[in-house]
Order: structure tokens, then C-alpha cells, then sequence
């Protein structure tokens, strides 16, 4: 793409951390800061990515992972869907073996971390404590001499989110996260599942173009047009522009999570091509079968 074509766009952030630090608990935090939360009423179905929209207008993208495998699989499938790892670290607890793993996974796949330290509400909370174990895995927040932003949260008490979510913009903009939305849509499957009523529902990140309903898209072994698209909140949408989450309907069965999808200009080509991947899965498992 030329520059002049590229827009900023938000940032993907992935939330990580270990067990029971508080990652859905601020997840839930932070979405009840987006305006579009407050007028939808809630949120009625569980989706595994969705936008907050600043009161400012700015908007950020979660994903929330439900463990560090997918995460795992989809960089495994190349799939890099995030721009930044906000790590919770339980301010009570410390820094703990999934929080190590979360660092690995961070520093593997090359994104910058952002640390909450989360439950500072706690009487027994020591952030000090967790900017020091940090500093044993090369994670060096600003007070330590380092780079890293650290911000102090309670996800129950619901403070400190104002200040995570500026850290989160700016390092937005030291990444200088740039696509452009004038052209056919490439992006992720981040999950999928097969209604009893729809069919087959993929989540998927839009990560350049705008994906359109009617679009022909093709993820991993399976196709189909794209019958409608649904926001966070189950709202009909009709577009869905660089780092905008959706569900869609109307493929013709349920691709794998961290698969790629594209769209193509027809159906025969999209049909094409998916057959062509059904067959290689078919041979690629029928030699793993034999060895
Ligand atoms: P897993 O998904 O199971 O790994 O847990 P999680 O990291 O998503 O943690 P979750 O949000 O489920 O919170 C775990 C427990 O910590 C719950 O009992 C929360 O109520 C509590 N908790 C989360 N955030 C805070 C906080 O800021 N302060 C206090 N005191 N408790 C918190
Ligand atoms: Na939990
Ligand atoms: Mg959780």
C-alpha cells in the first residue's frame, strides 16, 4: 500500500497473566468504560474480542484470550493479531509461573508489554515487590531505570483505568499502528463456534481493508460469503474497518482460531482455494497417520 493511504488505526491489545490475577476482572473494567457499553445496555453474549470507545472518541481493541495456548496457536499459524500485551500482575501475589510464560509469549512474538498491577485495593499488596521480581525477567518498568510502563489497577475498585488505558494509547503511538481501510479486507480468526441456528460464527480481526457484508472471504479450509457481520454487542453492522472486531456469518464451516482470512473477488476462486487446503489437510494427516 502506498503511504498515503494508510490511516492510523487502534491498537490490538491481548490482556495475559497468571491465574486468577484479575485479566477478565479488568477486562469487564475497562469495557464498562467504552460509551457504546453504556448504550447497548451490557453485554449479553460472551465474544472474544471487542472495541472501547473512549469517551475522547479514541478507540482500543481487547482480545480476550481464554488461555496463553491460543495465543500460542495462533503465532504457531502466524497469525500476529496484537500490537501490545497489557501482563496483570496480582499486586498480593507477585509474579507468578504464567506470568513468566506471558512475558516469554510477549517477548517471542516481539510486542511491547504494558504492566497492570492489579488488586492494589488488597491490604496485603506490594507493587514494589512485583517491580523487583520483574526486573529478574528482564522486565524493567520506569521506576526501576527502565522502559516498560507500569500502572498501578483495581479491577473491583475500578481505579487506576484511565491511566492504563493512556499508557495503552501511548505506546499506540510509538508503535505508529498504520492500515489502510480503502481496500478488501485481510485479518484473523480469533474463535469460532457452530450455532445450532446460524451456522457457522467466526470472530475475526480486520487487520487491513474494510471487510463489507456480501464479501467472498476465504479462512484457512473454508469459505463463504459473508451473510451478515455483528458487532461486540450483537448489533448488525455492514463494515468493519482496520482493527475492528466482528462475528460473521455464512461460511460453510468453522475455521480454526489464528487462521488468516481473505477476501476474493469470486465464489469459484474462494472455492478454489478452500478445497485445495481440505485436500493438503487430507494428505498432510493421512502421512502423520502412516509414520
Ligand atoms: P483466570 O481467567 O481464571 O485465570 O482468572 P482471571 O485472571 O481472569 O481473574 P478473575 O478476573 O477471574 O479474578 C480472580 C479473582 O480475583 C476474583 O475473585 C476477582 O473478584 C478478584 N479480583 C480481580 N480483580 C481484583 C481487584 O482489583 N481487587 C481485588 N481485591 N480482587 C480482585
Ligand atoms: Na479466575
Ligand atoms: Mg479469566
Amino acid at each position: 500500500d502506498a503511504d498515503a493511504d494508510m490511516r492510523t488505526r487502534p491498537p490490538v491489545v491481548t490482556i495475559m497473566g497468571h491465574v486468577d490475577h484479575g485479566k477478565t476482572s479488568l477486562l469487564d473494567a475497562l469495557r464498562s468504560t467504552s460509551v457504546a457499553a453504556g448504550e447497548a445496555g451490557g453485554i449479553t453474549q460472551h465474544i472474544g474480542a471487542y472495541q472501547v470507545t473512549l469517551p475522547s472518541g479514541e478507540r482500543m481493541t481487547f482480545i480476550d484470550t481464554p488461555g496463553h495456548e491460543a495465543f500460542t496457536a495462533m503465532r504457531a499459524r502466524g497469525a500476529q493479531v496484537t500490537d501490545i500485551v497489557v501482563l496483570v500482575v496480582a499486586a498480593d501475589d507477585g509474579v507468578m509461573p504464567q506470568t513468566i510464560e506471558a512475558i516469554r509469549h510477549a517477548k517471542a512474538a516481539n510486542v511491547p508489554i504494558i504492566v497492570a498491577i492489579n488488586k492494589i485495593d488488597r491490604p496485603d499488596a506490594n507493587p514494589t515487590r512485583v517491580r523487583s521480581e520483574l526486573l529478574q525477567y528482564d522486565i524493567a518498568v520506569e521506576e526501576m531505570g527502565g522502559e516498560t510502563q507500569d500502572v498501578e489497577v483495581s479491577a473491583l475498585k475500578r481505579e487506576g483505568l484511565d491511566r492504563l488505558q493512556e499508557a495503552i494509547l501511548l505506546q499506540a503511538e510509538i508503535l505508529d499502528l498504520k492500515a489502510n481501510p480503502d481496500r478488501s479486507a485481510e485479518g484473523a480468526v480469533i474463535e469460532s463456534r457452530l450455532d445450532r441456528g446460524r451456522g457457522p460464527v467466526a470472530t475475526i480481526l480486520v487487520q487491513k481493508g474494510t471487510l463489507k457484508q456480501g464479501d467472498i472471504v476465504v479462512a484457512g479450509t473454508e469459505q463463504g460469503r459473508v451473510r451478515a457481520m455483528l458487532d461486540e454487542h450483537g448489533k448488525p453492522v455492514t463494515s468493519a474497518g482496520p482493527s475492528v472486531p466482528v462475528e460473521i456469518l455464512g461460511m460453510s464451516g468453522v475455521p480454526s482460531a489464528g487462521e488468516a482470512f481473505v477476501v476474493v473477488e469470486d465464489e469459484g476462486r474462494a472455492r478454489e482455494i478452500a478445497e485445495f487446503r481440505q485436500r493438503r489437510l487430507r494428505e498432510t494427516n493421512a502421512v502423520a497417520g502412516a509414520a
